[in-house]
């Protein structure tokens, strides 16, 4: 019988869907049929943003707030696997991606399901991913891989680039200086690869090994300095929106956010980074060495 696989998305400029279209063709090539639904929030999120609507959405993500979707139907009852594509915004599950996997026909779908993960992110998606994890867990899915695409300029330069893209809405070149932004399309390519492995698990019916296998295939790339910055500023982020979703105006404070994460990236981080490479790093290798092993698995 042939399997049932659904790929279920959402995406603003259409990176994800790319991805989630490489990563899939081995799989339609060879006959699987794949049902693909790209969400859709019921208020769309402008793109390309505004500064003042791209923060504005920073405390709910944060928060986990989900936002109602059009509704979507779901041809099947059960699949043998879901491909679950979802960005990061503000280092937690973009808030369709949270809405996804809150949604009830999702939920109806996913328990004891075999599930994918795959990212198309700036650089920072291992909070979000943790928290991907868990609600996963709680819906009873079956997390078998994880695939993490990420723009592999250094962190400054992607962030310069992102701002560029979101805020003009084209993924183009920066002044004609500054690198394309986001994930290379070679890398978006290269997904293809990542796809063919699938394919032969979901032949197999067998997961066990598929992680495995995609880390060889360069599926997760950990780098300590962002798994540092983000481990502090996961928590930071939480106190900023436990604050500013108290407060009656909130522009003030998203201001204020913004001016924090520039002077946190630009001055902050690299005083922070160099002490810790001269003070604790050298010492810690065999745990830094742990978590690598653990953000790049699936437990
Ligand atoms: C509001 C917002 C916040 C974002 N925050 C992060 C982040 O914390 N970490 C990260 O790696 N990328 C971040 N990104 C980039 C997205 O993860 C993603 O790469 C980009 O929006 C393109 O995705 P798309 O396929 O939806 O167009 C953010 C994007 C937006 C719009």
């Amino acid at each position: 019988m042939s399997k049932k696989v659904l790929a279920i998305y959402y995406t603003q400029s259409g990176q994800l869907e790319e991805i989630i279209d490489n990563l899939i063709s081995p799989l339609t090539e060879s006959g699987v049929s794949i049902e693909k639904v790209r969400v859709r929030p019921q208020v769309s999120y402008p793109f390309p943003w505004t500064g003042k609507d791209f923060f504005a959405v920073m405390p709910d993500c944060v928060q986990g707030v989900p936002t109602q979707l059009e509704p979507f139907q779901l041809k099947e009852s059960s699949y043998d696997l879901i491909i679950l594509g979802y960005q990061a915004w503000f280092l937690s599950p973009s808030i369709p991606s949270n809405s996804i996997l809150n949604h009830p026909s999702f939920q109806s779908v996913v328990k004891n399901t075999p599930v994918i993960t795959i990212t198309g992110a700036r650089n920072m998606w291992i909070s979000a991913m943790e928290r991907v994890k868990k609600s996963l867990k709680d819906s009873g899915g079956k997390l078998v891989g994880n695939i993490a695409l990420v723009d592999r300029h250094p962190n400054p330069v992607s962030f310069v680039t992102i701002f560029h893209w979101m805020f003009r809405g084209k993924k183009d070149r920066y002044l004609n200086i500054f690198p394309k932004p986001g994930v290379s399309d070679e890398d978006i390519l290269h997904t293809k690869v990542f796809g063919q492995t699938i394919k032969q698990y979901l032949d197999k019916g067998e997961w066990s090994e598929l992680q495995t296998d995609l880390l060889k295939q360069d599926a997760v790339r950990i780098k300590y300095n962002l798994m540092f910055i983000e481990s502090k500023a996961r928590k930071i982020f939480a106190v900023w929106a436990g604050i500013i979703v108290k407060k009656k105006k909130r522009t003030p404070w998203l201001v204020a956010f913004k001016y924090y994460l520039l002077i946190a990236l630009f001055i902050a981080a690299p005083i922070i980074l160099t002490v810790d490479a001269i003070f604790f790093k050298p010492f810690l290798s065999a745990r830094i060495k742990r978590q690598k092993q653990y953000y790049s698995g699936v437990n």
